[in-house]
């Protein structure tokens, strides 16, 4: 049975690990130092709003959304900061609940960064959502190289 709630205070080590996780499972690797910093700031921030999904009874994905006033969105936009489902859960449509939940419970357009190259970016089409702008990166050095 999966339920929707909203995040309490004796989740924040489930979400903390859950969320390195991601981010590692994404980025292949993740600096301790870097997500100690993100951490304090994201989970401090009073414009987030984290929702848990329960599998009877035991948190298997989140969606943390923040409601920051960013000069590149239009304000009252939500951004999702960030969306992970355990893989033990995967492929269950517990993403999409998820989505589905934040969509009713905001106006506004939904806003996410998603790597080029991530698997969820079919879920996000299949779920109404369209690429609005790409951006292009040089690594370090990648002048010096080409
Ligand atoms: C992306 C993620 C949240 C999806 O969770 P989920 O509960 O499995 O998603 P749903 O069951 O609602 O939808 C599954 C769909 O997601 C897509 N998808 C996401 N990851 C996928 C993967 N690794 N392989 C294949 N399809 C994937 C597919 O479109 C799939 O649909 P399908 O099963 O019909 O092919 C989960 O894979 C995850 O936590 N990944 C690691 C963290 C991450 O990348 N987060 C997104 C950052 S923007």
């Amino acid at each position: 049975v999966i339920s929707l709630r909203d995040a309490r205070p004796d989740d924040e080590a489930w979400l903390r690990r859950s969320l390195l996780a991601g981010l590692i499972e994404e980025y292949g690797h993740f600096d301790a130092e870097d997500f100690a910093d993100e951490w304090r700031q994201r989970y401090r921030s009073p414009a987030k709003q984290i929702w848990i999904a329960d599998v009877d009874g035991t948190p298997a994905g989140f969606l943390w959304a923040l409601h920051l006033p960013d000069p590149s969105f239009p304000a009252g936009d939500t951004y999702i900061y960030y969306l992970a489902v355990l893989p033990a859960h995967r492929r269950q449509g517990i993403a999409a609940i998820l989505l589905r939940h934040l969509r009713a419970a905001v106006p506004g357009a939904i806003r996410l960064l998603v790597r080029h190259d991530s698997p969820a970016k079919r879920l996000y089409a299949r779920l109404g959502a369209h690429l609005y702008r790409e951006e292009w990166v040089w690594p370090e050095q990648s002048l010096d190289r080409s």
